[in-house]
């Protein structure tokens, strides 16, 4: 079985190299990819930098190119919902774009044209998870996550996001990438740990939490490939 694992910046991936070590290295399209040998699956490892298109470049060349047959997100996020604090977990059950808005011709806010407002996730891709969190004690929690090309630190638009999609937390890669891999019909999960609650304090604590968050999310993500390379 042939294996993406995503993140959007080096430190989101960086933990997935420490791990196996022994890659190779393909250049392609303006963009690194990592390919590692592991129990008779290949598992093509890459960043595909921040935001919606490059992320939908990444994952289609990850599909297209290298023959993806499911795709794994794992980075940092935002939280929107009051509850989540930095270091907690949280699984995608569907994405939404956020910052796509054609509400002018009729349309909700977040319809993709000729789709839908959410993209839903993989649900055996979710069992696994729900599997490696009963095993590890991790309190995964599950929420729609909003993306758009934003950093987003403010209380307004944070609320805004959270009221209009029912989102539990935000980023700026996972509905891309969702969309993507849905045309494609590629199963695909996206985990994020939260960094900053999306406030006035965002950039600071993103800057401080990236690495150890990127860490536990590349950790939880390890265990479910654990599992996928065993079935
Ligand atoms: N990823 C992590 N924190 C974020 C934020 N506040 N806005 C957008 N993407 C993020």
């Amino acid at each position: 079985m042939k294996l993406a694992i995503m993140g959007a910046m080096p430190e989101e991936i960086e933990p997935f190299l420490k791990f196996f070590k022994d890659y190779k290295t393909f250049d392609y399209a303006k963009n690194k990819y990592f390919i590692v040998e592991h129990k008779n699956n290949e598992i093509i490892i890459a960043y595909s930098k921040i935001g919606k298109v490059n992320s939908t470049i990444t994952a289609s060349v990850m599909i297209e190119k290298f023959g993806c047959e499911k795709l794994i997100f794992s980075g940092v996020a935002g939280a929107v919902c009051n509850s989540f604090k930095i270091g907690d977990l949280v699984a995608a059950t569907k994405l939404v774009q956020h910052d796509l808005d054609i509400s002018s011709f009729g349309h909700p806010y977040g319809y993709v044209p000729e789709g839908a407002v959410y993209e839903e996730a993989d649900l055996e891709l979710i069992e696994i998870a729900k599997k490696v969190a009963i095993e590890k004690n991790i309190n995964l929690k599950y929420g729609v996550i909003a993306t758009g090309d934003q950093f987003i630190c403010d209380i307004k638009r944070k609320n805004w996001i959270a009221n209009t999609f029912n989102a539990t937390a935000l980023e700026m890669e996972g509905a891309s990438v969702a969309v993507t891999c849905n045309a494609y019909g590629v199963p695909f999960f996206i985990l994020r740990a939260i960094s900053d609650e999306a406030n006035m304090d965002a950039k600071f604590n993103f800057d401080e939490f990236l690495e150890t968050s990127s860490q536990r999310s590349a950790d939880f993500i390890l265990s479910m490939v654990e599992k996928i390379a065993n079935a």
